[in-house]
């Protein structure tokens, strides 16, 4: 079977104004060079860094995520942002069910159910994160968290594309990384429930997310079933977010 195509993916999370993005553009260009032709490469940008992006990150190959979107196609939803906004400023993907939107915003499975259902709706492909947290992790109930998870969210999808980022909460911006047993081993819990649950489910991209960097990127990534990345501070910096995509 073919392997899919890798994704190194950045989530830029709160942080970088549009000058900074701009100023962050101006060195990954250049460096995109030497990029394995066969890797794609997504930036999850603020949404107000979008339209403004776009031209620049089209030009040279890079693709859009949004880091949220509403569930709503439209309407009073002060503060809200609709995914056809997000297509319309040159997103191609959105994150949905981020662990900080898990935690910090209390977003459910139900909730990133309609999210997932928006997404799909207004043509863009969501790239739907899952992970457990530590507590989970000890009690031995990681595998179990994470398949509740996607199932749950993923009742009623009716799409059809899909990425999944398995990052688990105790890594995430810790320093602490999987070890790429453990995340060869929820991948392939992931790859297994994926199968049972689409026809097309081996397609479907499961992503690594947690600390990874430039000196953990490549273990990861020859991991059987870790078809790309997610990666949040290092993304922060285009000498590092290089670095991985070059691995
Ligand atoms: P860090 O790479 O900073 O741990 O963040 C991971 C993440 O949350 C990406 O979405």
């Amino acid at each position: 079977m073919a392997a899919l195509q890798q994704i190194i993916a950045g989530n830029w999370k709160m942080n970088l104004t549009l000058s900074q993005g701009r100023e962050f553009l101006d060195k990954l260009e250049p460096g995109l060079k030497n990029k394995k032709p066969a890797r794609k490469v997504i930036l999850a940008p603020n949404f107000t860094l979008l339209a403004t992006l776009f031209p620049r990150c089209a030009a040279c190959g890079v693709e859009l995520a949004a880091q949220n979107c509403a569930a709503e196609e439209s309407g009073a939803f002060t503060g809200e942002t609709s995914v056809a906004m997000l297509k319309a400023a040159g997103a191609a993907y959105v994150l949905v069910g981020h662990s900080e939107r898990r935690q910090l915003f209390a977003e459910s499975d139900q909730l990133l159910a309609q999210k997932l259902h928006a997404v799909v709706a207004g043509g863009l492909t969501p790239i739907l994160c899952v992970g457990e947290t530590l507590e989970q992790r000890r009690q031995g109930a990681a595998v179990e968290v994470v398949l509740r998870q996607l199932s749950d969210s993923l009742m009623d999808f009716s799409g059809a594309r899909l990425i999944v980022a398995y990052e688990p909460v105790w890594a995430i911006g810790t320093g602490e990384t999987a070890t790429p047993e453990d995340a060869r081993l929820m991948h392939a819990e992931i790859r297994r429930f994926l199968q049972g649950r689409f026809a097309w489910g081996q397609d479907v991209p499961i992503l690594y997310g947690g600390s990874a960097k430039p000196g953990n990127a490549a273990e990861l990534l020859a991991q059987p079933e870790v078809d790309g990345l997610l990666v949040g501070g290092a993304a922060l910096n285009p000498d590092s977010f290089l670095e991985i995509i070059e691995v």
